[in-house]
């Protein structure tokens, strides 16, 4: 079932674990996240880059993953993620998505909230959950992430950007990057507590993919609700494309390529879900939503 962003993240907020928010192209990548995250009776947020919903992207991700979302019993949050533009916030909100990102963090504070709550003003009429980022999480790979540097959220400018803009939830910079990490990174966990306590709108990490096990349930324990996966799920499915470029036969069964790419993709997704300890949440998030 198709639920929003708010209610998603509200049980996760309540109980102390976080849903797994994972980008998806197109049908094989959706179908392999919706299937692996009802086996794992998990709640579990897809993910769409206004690029990759360019033309006939919005209706391909969009309508496919409304209707499967009926099919699968399971709480789903169809997410637009980092957007910078106010039209596609509306497309987003016209086709349907239940979350949409607006992603100011790249602006002065004053035109990041007014940007973010003329977001929320398209939005929540619709019922339509709005994602903010205050600070900013950088990154080297993502063609949305505009600048490589990251800058840590600031405790005492949560509390105002959340009132003045009313957002539902909010990505802050804790030490993590988009892409691949060119060195470990170390969370700044007491900065989460901090930013935690001036705020009860649920907190996301962008960023996920790479970040060591540890410190992503730390970041959980302390206040994430939100994780959002990425490159390692183009990873995951690289290793299996290779793994099906080694088959000897001049034309193999569509099963036989796209087969190895879902079986490395669905192992990601089960991990993932494990270390945010969302798998047997469905029924619970269901409940309150
Ligand atoms: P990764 O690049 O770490 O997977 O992060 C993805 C992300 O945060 C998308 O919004």
């Amino acid at each position: 079932m198709l639920v929003t962003l708010k209610d998603i993240l509200a049980d996760a907020r309540d109980n102390h674990y976080a849903v797994g928010a994972f980008n998806v192209i197109e049908n094989v990548m959706l179908r392999t996240v919706l299937e692996t995250a009802e086996a794992k009776e998990a709640p579990v947020i897809v993910m769409g880059l206004a690029a990759d919903l360019e033309g006939a992207g919005w209706t391909y991700i969009a309508g496919l993953a409304k209707l499967a979302a009926e099919y699968h019993d399971i709480p789903i949050c169809l997410h637009l993620d980092h957007c910078y533009d106010l039209d596609v916030i509306a497309q987003a909100v016209e086709h349907g998505f239940t979350g949409v990102m607006y992603d100011g963090s790249s602006l002065p504070f004053d035109e990041n909230v007014n940007m973010t709550k003329a977001a929320v003003d398209i939005a929540h009429p619709h019922g339509v959950s709005v994602e903010a980022e205050l600070g900013h999480v950088g990154g080297s790979d993502l063609a949305e992430t505009q600048h490589v540097e990251s800058v840590l959220t600031e405790p005492d400018e949560i509390t105002k950007f959340v009132e003045l803009t009313g957002v539902d939830a909010l990505a802050v910079s804790i030490g993590t990057g988009h892409g691949v990490y060119r060195s470990e990174p170390t969370l700044n966990i007491e900065r989460l507590v901090e930013l935690t306590q001036a705020t009860d709108v649920p907190l996301v990490m962008h960023g996920g993919s790479g970040t060591p096990d540890d410190q992503v349930r730390n970041a959980v324990a302390n206040g994430i609700t939100k994780v959002n996966v990425f490159t390692e799920e183009r990873i995951a499915m690289f290793r299996g494309l290779k793994e099906a470029a080694k088959i000897d036969r001049i034309d193999p069964l569509p099963e036989d390529q796209f087969g190895p790419i879902r079986s490395e993709l669905s192992a990601l997704i089960g991990e993932k879900i494990e270390l945010l300890s969302s798998d047997g949440r469905a029924a619970l998030t269901i409940a309150d939503a």
